[in-house]
């Protein structure tokens, strides 16, 4: 019999349970899955860091962590954990970050937000928005959620650039990759998602330098993680007008404090970390197959790369 250690917030395990135990069945796994168990009969912990385990020490036949979070930045340093740990990739999350994202760059391209916030009985001609073709839009990461925005933004006709860490190909993207390409990525851009993890490599990348090399008057869209941004310089770029936008799902302290600037600031909407949820059918497929090769001794799948940071 394998042990199943549910360990997130409460909340969730409702929310879990049935989808786990239904997709358990689906795969064939004969599995004790609950909340409590004695911590050295625990194969496996379906995981998120809210949850009341961090120190896995105890766990001492621990298979794998499987993570309900895509984003493993507070996971990756756990000097307790020794066992693969496994991220959440998850095709109902990506499909919501994919209409997350398009629904942003497309409100920022209609220039919808003019129309909404202000019915004055001005009738302004000539304001009509150029086509997408017209329009560089650059995504900072081409993974699992990256690559898919990517591939959405092309089917709109959008010219779509993507940077990741090492070389890619996307259909239809121009794809660049390390150091070096980060410049031609940003270049001219006249809008920016960022879907990259938060790692000591990632930090700032967007920072005064990088904003001043896209298109003045340019938008951003930032679902990925806060520190990902210089939240001074964005700012400054606001005022500025070098960014005529931004909208920000994700912060370097959440909540995001009340006081916070981007609050008050005319040219920001913030977004309480709601871009993409893990779904819990989809997730529990993807919990299933990860147990289903543990015990068949196949590779993980979404295996993190510790040293790397995601
Ligand atoms: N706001 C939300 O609701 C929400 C929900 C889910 C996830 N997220 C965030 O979205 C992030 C991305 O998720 P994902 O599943 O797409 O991750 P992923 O599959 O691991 O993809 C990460 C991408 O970033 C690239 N990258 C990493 N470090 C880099 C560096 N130093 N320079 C250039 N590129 C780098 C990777 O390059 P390689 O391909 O070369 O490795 C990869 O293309 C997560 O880490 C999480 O923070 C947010």
């Amino acid at each position: 019999m394998i042990n199943v250690l549910f360990s997130a917030q409460p909340k969730s395990w409702t929310e879990y349970e049935a989808p786990l135990r239904a997709a358990f069945a689906q795969a064939g796994i004969d599995a004790q899955l609950g909340t409590e168990f004695d911590p050295a009969d625990v194969d496996y912990i379906v995981y998120a860091p809210s949850g009341p385990v961090s120190d896995f020490t105890p766990f001492t036949k621990l298979k794998a962590v499987l993570s309900l979070w895509a984003g493993v930045e507070t996971m990756v340093d756990n000097p307790t954990l020794k066992v693969p740990l496994c991220r959440m990739v998850d095709h109902g999350l990506t499909e919501s970050m994919v209409e997350w994202v398009t629904g942003h760059v497309l409100r920022y391209h209609l220039g919808m937000d003019k129309f909404l916030s202000g019915q004055d009985g001005v009738w302004r001609a000539g304001t009509a928005a150029p086509l997408a073709r017209d329009r560089k839009v650059c995504v900072l990461g081409l993974g699992a959620l990256g690559a898919a925005c990517a591939q959405a933004l092309v089917q709109l006709n959008f010219r779509v650039h993507g940077w990741a860490r090492s070389p890619k190909q996307v259909e239809g993207v121009t794809c660049h990759h390390g150091a070096d390409g980060l410049d031609a990525a940003l270049s001219d851009a006249d809008m920016v998602a960022l879907l990259l993890p938060d790692t000591r490599a990632t930090e700032n990348v967007l920072n005064a330098r990088n904003i001043a090399l896209m298109r003045r008057g340019s938008f951003v869209v930032n679902p990925g993680r806060g520190p990902l941004i210089d939240d001074d310089a964005l700012i400054a770029a606001l005022d500025s007008g070098q960014l005529a936008h931004v909208t920000l799902d994700v912060f370097r302290v959440e909540p995001l404090p009340k006081e916070h600037p981007f609050w008050a600031h005319p040219k920001v909407t913030v977004t309480p970390h709601i871009a993409a949820e893990t779904k819990a059918t989809t997730a529990s497929e993807v919990i299933a197959e990860n147990i289903r090769r543990g015990e068949g001794e196949e590779p993980f799948l979404h295996v993190v790369d510790r040293a790397a940071g995601y």
